[in-house]
């Protein structure tokens, strides 16, 4: 039990939902523009390519943003019927997401 000043000042339950600690602004643009894909806990509903749990440990905010605009194999270019002000909130909340950000310990004892 190290650390984490910002933990529980919500209630709900302790279950560990990414969606649920996301910015609320994000997380509604997710909701809306992502998740039926993504998934409810950026676990990936159209397989291993669409977890996005850790992403920002692959893509930049702007690498994010240009796939919401220019889409993928298989993502359309959601983008198309998106505020920009909405593609730039969930790219930068996106691009936080790393697989170590509780621990940063990678930094060599010398
Ligand atoms: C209709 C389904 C669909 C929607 C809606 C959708 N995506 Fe995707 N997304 C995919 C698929 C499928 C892939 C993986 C294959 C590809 O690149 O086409 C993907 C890939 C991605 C990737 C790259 C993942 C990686 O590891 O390379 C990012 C980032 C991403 N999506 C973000 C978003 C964001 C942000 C939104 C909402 C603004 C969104 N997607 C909406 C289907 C979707």
């Amino acid at each position: 039990m190290t650390a984490c000043g910002a933990s529980s000042s919500s209630s709900g339950s302790s279950s560990s939902n990414i969606l649920n600690s996301a910015p609320a602004e994000a997380a509604n643009v997710y909701k809306q523009s992502c998740l039926q894909c993504h998934g409810g806990n950026l676990e990936g509903r159209m397989g291993k390519d669409t977890n996005l749990q850790t992403i920002g440990d692959n893509m930049t905010k702007e690498e994010i943003i240009d796939k919401i605009h220019n889409g993928g194999k298989r993502m359309p270019q959601v983008g198309r019927s998106m505020e920009e002000g909405d593609i730039d909130k969930v790219a930068e909340w996106l691009s936080t997401l790393k697989s170590n950000a509780a621990e940063s310990a990678n930094e060599p004892a010398a």
